[in-house]
């Protein structure tokens, strides 16, 4: 089956139930999703399909339509999505095992919301647990990303 992942068409011989996730990680070599819980849980392994956050763990790639989007594919180390660049200044990360998903959830709530109220992050981010406890800073680096996107940076 073909799969556009990150801009770039892949041919992969899967098992259609097999999860995205193990397609993107294991066929693809994608490693920017994380296995956390595998059972659409933790939002560790969050990529978004045709811009929608989807937990990849759980979502047979026989079911997948549109677009993949990864962690790998928002930004480029010359260029950083302003969502990475708030969670740096924002010294987000800590062990950095949930952060991908964090960061994937958070740029489909900028996709959706300019500029998102406390409710807004609490909708959005509810699905992406982070045993560090990084909360705080989440919030924000959303709303420091929210400024930066709206800069146009
Ligand atoms: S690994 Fe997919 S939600 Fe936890
Ligand atoms: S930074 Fe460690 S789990 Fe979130």
């Amino acid at each position: 089956m073909r799969l556009t992942v990150d801009g770039q068409s892949f041919d992969i011989d899967a098992d259609p139930d097999m999860p995205l996730l193990w397609a993107l990680r294991d066929l693809i070599g994608k490693t920017g999703p994380k296995f956390g819980c595998g059972i659409a849980a933790c939002g560790a392994c969050t990529v978004h399909v045709d811009g929608q956050p989807v937990r990849s763990c759980s979502l047979p790639v026989g079911q997948v339509s549109g677009a993949v989007t990864t962690i790998e594919g928002i930004g480029t180390a010359g260029r950083l999505h302003p969502v990475q660049q708030a969670w740096l200044e924002e010294q987000v990360a800590q062990c950095g095992y949930c952060q991908a998903g964090q960061i994937m959830s958070a740029v489909a709530l900028l996709d959706e919301v300019a500029d998102p109220s406390d409710a807004d992050i609490d909708n959005a981010m509810g699905g992406n647990l982070c045993r560090c406890g990084t909360y705080p800073r989440i919030r924000s680096a959303i709303k420091k990303a929210a400024a930066l996107k709206t800069a146009g940076l």
